[in-house]
Formats: structure tokens, C-alpha cells, sequence
């Protein structure tokens, strides 16, 4: 099955940000992601002796077991290093991590707090650097939930996908990525919430080139209407745990629950990056009721996962 991949490398040496990303390397993504699918059983051992690193300042299921059970299935091998004590950088200098890492491995995951950690990661590092999530964006995910919505719906162009909650890391990279797609995107938050202006300006100078909307509105009822998709995630992310009372008042009004779903398309579908809080973002009925994908896109995780590590790890 090997022999049929075309791995020829992306035109970016890391994945930082999806805003990054060309059209033609997400499709080439999710063309291997594809193949791999496809082949499930198939170990392809593309990534034989090479190696991962996996360096996390924050929790994960999804994200570790993915990478690590992808890289696995690839051939290779991964040594992970649990940094939830001691910020990035605080033993010692980014730069220097990256310096020693780079004579052992072939590629780094890294999941941050600050957004920059990782860049300065990726412009210090001779290997690909991957985001695994930052407190600014989360490009894996953004682009498994697109290769979900693909397999659902065949085409994206022209499709409509709403979010509803924080304007946070996740929100960030479903709005690059949508633009990119072709996709109309409406963000809706409470005042004070919405995704960074910076995002959503530069997500629509990307959308002129591809015909899609930029929305952002505080009216959950407006913002579902007549929507493909709706997407939740939780309303304090990590790192704002002391903020989880307010926010679960100021919230309240937007939890995406049947009422909220019968505005959208018959059949309109409910995301989430997971982890999920039933009875909060997203009512119990909803988060288990037939249109919920959430786990047809935590497997997928899996799947484009491998695609980035394939096409990225030379
Ligand atoms: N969606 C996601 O990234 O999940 P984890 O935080 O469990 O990795
Ligand atoms: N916005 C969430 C996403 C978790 C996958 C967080 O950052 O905690």
C-alpha cells in the first residue's frame, strides 16, 4: 500500500497554523489521511526509524493517544515528555530544546500555552514542528473536523458551519481553515468573548479568495439559522480554570441544545473538539442525539494525524 502514497513533502516545513497551510497541502493531506483510512488494518511502514517527540504543558487524550497510536502504526516511535509542572522554556531556553531535540528525533508535537512557543520551536528546529494545540489555535483539529465534514457532505463550498461559545483556540483554527475551504463561517460569543479581531481580519482577506462569509454575531438563534453544521467547545479552556464559575453564567444562554438545532438545516450536523461538559456547551440530548459526529471526528484525529506525520517526517 506504501508504494501507492504520494509523500512527497508539504510546501511547509511545519504546522503551526492552518492560516499557514496552502489548499493544496490540506487536500494533499486529506487525500494520504484518505488512503490511510481506507487501509486501516495496513500498517504502512513509512515512518520506520524515525522518531517523535511529544513535548505537553497542558492535558490530552485525544491529541496524545492520536499521535502516539499514528506514529506507532506508521513504524516509528515516540517519546513523550509530560510538561504540565514547569512552563516551556523555564529550564531551559526554547531555542536550545529545539537544538537538542533536532540530533534525536525527526519531529516534534507540542502543546502550549502561549502560541509563540511553539513558533520560536519550529524557526529553532531543523525538523518539522507540529502544533498540538496553543492557547491561540488548534490546527489538527480544525483540519479533522473539515475531513469529517467532507466525508459527510462530499463538498464543502458554499456549505455554512456555525460556532457557538468562546471565541478560543479551537474557534481561531475552524475559522482559517473554513475560509480556506470555501466554507461560510458564523461565529457567535457573549460581548467580550468573540475570536480575535486579528483572526477574523485575516480570515476575511483569505475568504475573498474563496467566496466564503466571515460572521461574528452574539444571537445564538441568528447564528444557527439555517446552518450546515453547529460546533461547540467548552466555555473555559485550559488555563482559565479559575474563570469556569463566571463564565458559566455569562454562557448561559448559548448552549447548543435541541431548541438551538431545530434552527439549523433538517439534518444539520453537531461538533465538538471534545472534551465535552453535557448540561453546559451542549445539552445531553444533543451531545448524544443522532446528528452528533463528535466521534466520527475524534477518530479522524487519527487518521489526518497520520497524513501530516507521513507527509511532514522525512
Ligand atoms: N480535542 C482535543 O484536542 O482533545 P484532547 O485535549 O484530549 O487532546
Ligand atoms: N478550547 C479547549 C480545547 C481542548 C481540546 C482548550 O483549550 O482547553
Amino acid at each position: 500500500m506504501s508504494d501507492s502514497l504520494d509523500l512527497s513533502p508539504l510546501s511547509q516545513k511545519d504546522l503551526i497554523c492552518t492560516s499557514l497551510l496552502p489548499v493544496a497541502d490540506i487536500e494533499r493531506i486529506y487525500a494520504v489521511a484518505r488512503q490511510l483510512k481506507a487501509g486501516r488494518d495496513v500498517h504502512t511502514r513509512v515512518l520506520a526509524n524515525k522518531r517523535l517527540a511529544m513535548i505537553f504543558e497542558k492535558d490530552s487524550l485525544r491529541t496524545r493517544f492520536t499521535f502516539d497510536i499514528g506514529m506507532n502504526d506508521l513504524g516509528g516511535s515516540v517519546s513523550f515528555m509530560d510538561h504540565r509542572d514547569a512552563r516551556i522554556g523555564s529550564r531551559e531556553s526554547v531555542k536550545d530544546i529545539a537544538k537538542n531535540l533536532e540530533r534525536w528525533v525527526h519531529g516534534i508535537v507540542a502543546r502550549t500555552f502561549k502560541h509563540k512557543v511553539l513558533e520560536d520551536l519550529a524557526a529553532a528546529a531543523g525538523i518539522p514542528v507540529i502544533n498540538g494545540l496553543s492557547d491561540h489555535v488548534h490546527p489538527c483539529q480544525a483540519l479533522a473536523d473539515f475531513f469529517t465534514l467532507v466525508e459527510k457532505w462530499d463538498t464543502l463550498r458554499g456549505r455554512t458551519v456555525t460556532f457557538v461559545g468562546d471565541g478560543n483556540n479551537t474557534c481561531h483554527a475552524l475559522i482559517h481553515t473554513a475560509v480556506k475551504l470555501g466554507v461560510h463561517i458564523r461565529v457567535c460569543s457573549p460581548e467580550g468573548y468573540e475570536p480575535n479581531s486579528r483572526v477574523v481580519n485575516e480570515a476575511m482577506r483569505a475568504a475573498q479568495e474563496t467566496g466564503a462569509e466571515v460572521q461574528i454575531l452574539n444571537d445564538p438563534k441568528q447564528a444557527a439559522d439555517g446552518a450546515d453544521a453547529i460546533y461547540t467547545d467548552v466555555w473555559a479552556s485550559m488555563g482559565q480554570e479559575d474563570e469556569i464559575e463566571e463564565r458559566n453564567g455569562i454562557f448561559a444562554a448559548y448552549q447548543v441544545d435541541e431548541e438551538l438545532m431545530s434552527l439549523a438545516k433538517p439534518g444539520a450536523l453537531f461538533m465538538h473538539c471534545l472534551p465535552a461538559h453535557r448540561g453546559k456547551e451542549v445539552s445531553q440530548q444533543v451531545m448524544d442525539g443522532p446528528r452528533s459526529i463528535v466521534y466520527d471526528i475524534a477518530e479522524n484525529r487519527l487518521h489526518v494525524q497520520k497524513a501530516i506525520l507521513a507527509l511532514l517526517i522525512r
